[in-house]
């Protein structure tokens, strides 16, 4: 394995063992997880391998097969870049009491970077993942994927929900995993796309359109003024959806309307899934695209297209995928229509001059794992 002889190169010495953790691709369900609602993700293919031994002097060594210069650090605020999404895991544990020393750690990742599949959210998960075991931590997965998330939010500083690493760390191999936000519940839903003679593409636009997070940010704050005005903890409390717009005006209207309606979809779809009928899925997908695009505004035009064309092209559905603003959307096909799908895509994306974006089918994969 590459990262084994990367390790041995790297430290002279193998492994205690080596992880894997996925990225996901979000089926139905979006910025509904931060307002306590539901969401469909499942894990990719696709993720971060983790080589790593203890230390016990507390030193940090990193190597990643995909980024320049290793790093070594003696304290965790010297960390930059990809390197603080690892060390942000180290902090979590840390600060909440846990005795956690240092590791040596080769990363490889293969998680097509900046398509917003998650390859942060698989590279805390696969460091939480090892870390939990080679310091006999006796974390359940969820309680990785929140650690993992907190990393996010208190140590890189992005404010995301917890649906990317519980994807990560929950998925298995042929089911989606539903998940309620609230209760941290979760079920693994099987999705057989091959069974319905039904593929789902992934759309990469290969744009990230550099506003994303601070608009994520305050995405979020909208919510929370919203539940705020209509005195609800959450969006997800909302029942009254008109009575609920009839007292709020601008973008917290907007954002509310999305996140209810959202919400609901995400149950239809669960109950299309149960009935066997995955095919009606796809007039939910582009519902919940256009309520992205018009209600929470976090689309673009590249999404935008890769949806429309795709359509046009014989899907049955689709919708962007994430947090928006760039990324991947995906779209639901019949095997006959993937070819005329592609070129749909393809031409509408020529026509405007972009690049081709990348397009490849994606089935669910297992959760984070030891390897070896
Ligand atoms: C990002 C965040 C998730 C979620 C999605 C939108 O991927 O990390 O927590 O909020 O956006 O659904």
């Amino acid at each position: 394995m590459r990262v084994v002889e990367a390790f041995r190169d790297s430290y002279g010495t193998e492994p205690a063992g080596v992880w894997h953790a996925p990225g996901r691709v979000n089926l139905i369900g979006e910025h509904t997880d931060y307002n306590d609602g539901f969401v469909l993700p499942f894990a990719l293919p696709w993720g971060v391998t983790a080589a790593v031994s203890p230390r016990e002097d507390g030193v940090i060594r990193l190597r990643s097969l995909q980024a320049g210069e290793p790093v070594t650090l003696a304290t965790l605020d010297e960390a930059e870049g990809w390197a603080r999404y690892v060390v942000g895991v180290f902090w979590v544990f840390r600060q909440g009491g846990q005795q956690v020393g240092g590791a040596d750690v080769v990363i490889d990742g293969d998680v097509p970077r900046g398509a917003g599949l998650s390859s942060s959210a698989a590279l805390e998960v696969a460091v939480g993942t090892a870390l939990n075991e080679l310091y006999g931590l006796g974390l359940t997965k969820m309680e990785i994927a929140l650690a993992a998330q907190k990393a996010e939010n208190d140590f890189v500083g992005m404010p995301c929900g917890i649906m990317d690493q519980a994807a990560s760390a929950l998925g298995e191999e042929g089911k989606a995993l539903f998940m309620d936000c609230r209760s941290l519940g979760t079920r693994n839903i099987p999705f057989d796309l091959a069974s319905h003679g039904l593929q789902l593409l992934i759309i990469n636009t290969g744009v990230h359109h550099e506003l994303a997070d601070g608009q994520y940010a305050r995405r979020r704050k909208d919510c929370e003024n919203a539940a705020k005005h209509l005195g609800v903890d959450a969006l997800r409390d909302v029942t009254d959806l008109a009575g609920a717009l009839a007292q709020l005006s601008g973008d917290e209207r907007r954002r509310t309307q999305h996140v209810v309606t959202e919400n609901h979809r995400v149950e239809a779809v669960i109950g299309m899934l149960r009935a066997g009928a995955v095919r009606e899925i796809g007039s939910l997908l582009n519902a919940s695209h256009l309520s992205l695009r018009d209600q929470f505004e976090v689309s673009c035009a590249e999404l935008d297209v890769a949806v429309e064309s795709a359509v046009r092209g014989g899907a049955r559905g689709a919708r962007m995928t994430g947090g928006g603003f760039g990324g991947s959307a995906i779209a639901l096909v019949a095997d006959d229509r993937v070819e005329s799908v592609r070129e749909s895509v393809t031409e509408a994306y020529a026509e405007r001059g972009w690049a081709a974006p990348e397009i490849y089918p994606a089935t669910p994969a297992a959760g984070a794992r030891r390897l070896l």
